[in-house]
C-alpha cells in the first residue's frame, strides 16, 4: 500500500523523501525514541505515514498548503488507519502555530525558507529535541552554483549553501552534517549550556 503511495508519487512528480533519506530518518526516529513529530510539508503524506507506522505511540502533525495534495494526503492517511496519529493542517507553513513541542522537527517543505522556519519552530522544540532538514545538497547543485544557467534555480541554491553556512556559525546548535546521505540530511540540537 505504501509502495502505491510511493509509485504515484513519482509518477506524478510528487516530490518526495528519498530512500536513503527516508531510512536515516526513520532509523533516527528509532533510536532516538521521537514520539512527538512536527513535519513541515506534508505533500501526499508518504513520510507521515512511514513514520507513523514505526510504532503506536508516535504522533505527528504535518503541514501542507497545496490543496489537491492535502486532499490526496487524508485520503492516503485514512486508508492506511491512521488518522487517530497523523494530523494535516492545511494552509501555509508560516501561519501555522502552536504551544506543542516535538522531539523532532523534520523540515521538508520551501528550501528558500529554512533560515525563518528554524526561527519559527525553536520555541516547539523540547529541550532535547532535534530539528532535521532534508535536501541539504539539493541533488548536488550546492557545489556548482556558479554552473546553473536559472536565476531562480541559481538564487535558491544561493539561499542553501547561505543557511549551511549560517547554521554552522550559529553558536546555539551542535549539528551532525549528513551530505552523503540522501539529498543531504542535516540533524540540529540545542548545545548544552
Ligand atoms: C518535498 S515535499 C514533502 C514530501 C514529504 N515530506 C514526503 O517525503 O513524503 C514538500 C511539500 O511542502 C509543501 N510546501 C512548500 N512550501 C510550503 C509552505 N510554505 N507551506 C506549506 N506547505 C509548503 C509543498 O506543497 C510540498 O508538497
Amino acid at each position: 500500500m505504501i509502495e502505491d503511495i510511493k509509485e504515484e508519487a513519482l509518477q506524478k512528480g510528487v516530490p518526495i523523501i528519498k530512500d536513503e533519506g527516508l531510512a536515516f530518518l526513520l532509523n533516527f526516529i528509532v533510536q532516538h525514541d521521537c514520539q512527538d513529530i512536527l513535519e513541515l510539508g506534508t505533500a501526499v503524506a508518504y513520510s507521515a505515514i512511514m513514520m507513523a507506522n514505526l510504532n503506536e505511540k508516535i504522533t505527528v502533525d504535518t503541514i501542507e498548503k497545496d490543496e489537491k495534495l492535502y486532499k490526496e494526503a487524508l485520503k492516503n492517511i485514512s486508508d492506511a488507519g491512521l488518522n487517530d496519529r497523523i494530523t494535516v493542517h492545511f494552509m501555509p507553513i508560516e501561519e501555522f502555530s502552536t504551544d506543542k513541542k516535538y522531539d523532532l522537527i523534520f523540515v521538508d517543505a520551501a528550501k528558500a525558507q529554512y533560515g525563518k522556519y528554524l526561527e519559527q519552530f525553536l520555541d516547539n522544540l523540547k529541550e532535547d529535541g532535534y530539528m532535521l532538514f532534508d535536501n541539504m545538497i539539493f541533488h548536488g547543485l550546492i557545489y556548482e552554483v556558479e554552473t546553473i544557467s536559472s536565476r531562480n534555480l541559481r538564487n535558491l541554491v544561493s539561499k542553501i549553501n547561505k543557511f549551511r553556512d549560517m547554521v554552522q556559525k550559529d553558536e546555539r546548535f551542535d549539528i551532525m552534517m549528513n551530505d552523503n546521505v540522501g539529498d543531504g540530511v542535516w540533524v540540529l540540537t540545542r548545545r548544552r549550556k
